[in-house]
């Protein structure tokens, strides 16, 4: 089976990779079947959202949460 990858892009969005299904908030699913990778907003001023359109870049968003360990 795939594995599905969620990586956090520093001062960007999440990268997801692999299979996946993205659901609204009533449970409607968003057709992402034709992507290889779906990009997921995380400064939340994407005006796409839940997908990135690039905002981040424009506004600035300073992201870089790293695992502690
Ligand atoms: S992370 Fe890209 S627009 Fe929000």
């Amino acid at each position: 089976m795939p594995e599905t990858t969620v990586q956090a892009f520093k001062n960007g969005p999440f990268i997801i990779k692999g299979p996946i299904k993205v659901l609204d908030v009533d449970g409607n699913e968003y057709d992402v079947s034709d992507q290889k990778a779906i990009a997921l907003c995380r400064c939340g001023q994407s005006e796409n959202r839940p997908f990135c359109d690039g905002k981040h870049n424009r506004i600035g968003f300073n992201s870089e949460e790293t695992v502690e360990s």
